[in-house]
């Protein structure tokens, strides 16, 4: 049977978004499809209209029960840092998954992750380093990109590159005017479609 992929993320100005819907391009391009989620805001409209984020894009349901994940063999989390971490909305998220936790709903389930900083050695390796915690706890099994599958794209230092072995990544700028590059949405399409493959060498029955 053909693994079921959700594609999980946090986006407040577009960035991971962005990097999403590539990643969802790769695993279509490898012949599966993936369900997008948007973590639960967490901070009020006061504060994020002064840290000027723009409406969230309504087409993408919002994940609000850690149940709904159970359903699905694989998840791709993109994660825009903070501080090298989860911002608080993932956190918000995971502190609601005790109950799974306590089951091992989630335990054996397959997990990637996307990252967005806003610069270079803005904490990209860092954030998937901290993910591992969160993954260990539940059982989950972390899949990186590794360089197989986008070698000549890692080793490419023509230009400023997001992403690392760990995971697909971009850069923002400080003030997010910089969107996705080229280079990054082909990482992110070749994640999605590695990630894929990799889920679908198991046998879920
Ligand atoms: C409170 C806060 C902390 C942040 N910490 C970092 C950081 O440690 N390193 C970094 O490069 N960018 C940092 N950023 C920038 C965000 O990572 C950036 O806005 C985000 O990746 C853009 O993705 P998005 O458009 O999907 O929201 C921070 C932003 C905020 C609001």
């Amino acid at each position: 049977m053909a693994p079921k992929i959700a594609i999980v993320f946090y986006s407040m100005y577009g960035h991971i978004k962005t990097l999403a819907d590539a990643e969802l391009k790769g695993i279509k391009a490898a012949g599966g499809d993936a369900d997008l989620y948007q973590v639960e805001e967490t901070l009020p409209q006061e504060v994020l209209t002064k840290m000027y984020a723009p409406a969230k894009d309504s087409s993408v349901p919002t994940l609000s029960d850690p149940k709904t994940l159970e359903q699905y063999d694989g998840i791709l989390f993109g994660i825009p840092t903070r501080y090298g971490n989860f911002p608080a909305q993932f956190k918000a998220f995971w502190d609601k998954t005790g109950g799974q936790w306590q089951q091992g709903s989630y335990w054996g389930k397959y997990a990637g992750v996307f990252i967005s900083t806003a610069s270079q050695g803005g904490g990209q390796e860092s954030t998937a380093l901290a993910c591992m915690s969160t993954f260990a706890h539940h059982g989950f099994i972390y899949v990186p990109l590794g360089y197989k599958t986008a070698f000549p794209l890692l080793a490419d230092l023509s230009e400023a590159r997001g992403g690392s072995p760990w995971g697909a990544g971009t850069y923002s700028a400080a003030d997010g005017s910089r969107m996705p590059s080229a280079k990054e949405l082909e990482l992110a399409e070749a994640q999605g479609k590695a990630f894929y493959e990799a889920v679908s060498k198991v046998n879920f029955a």
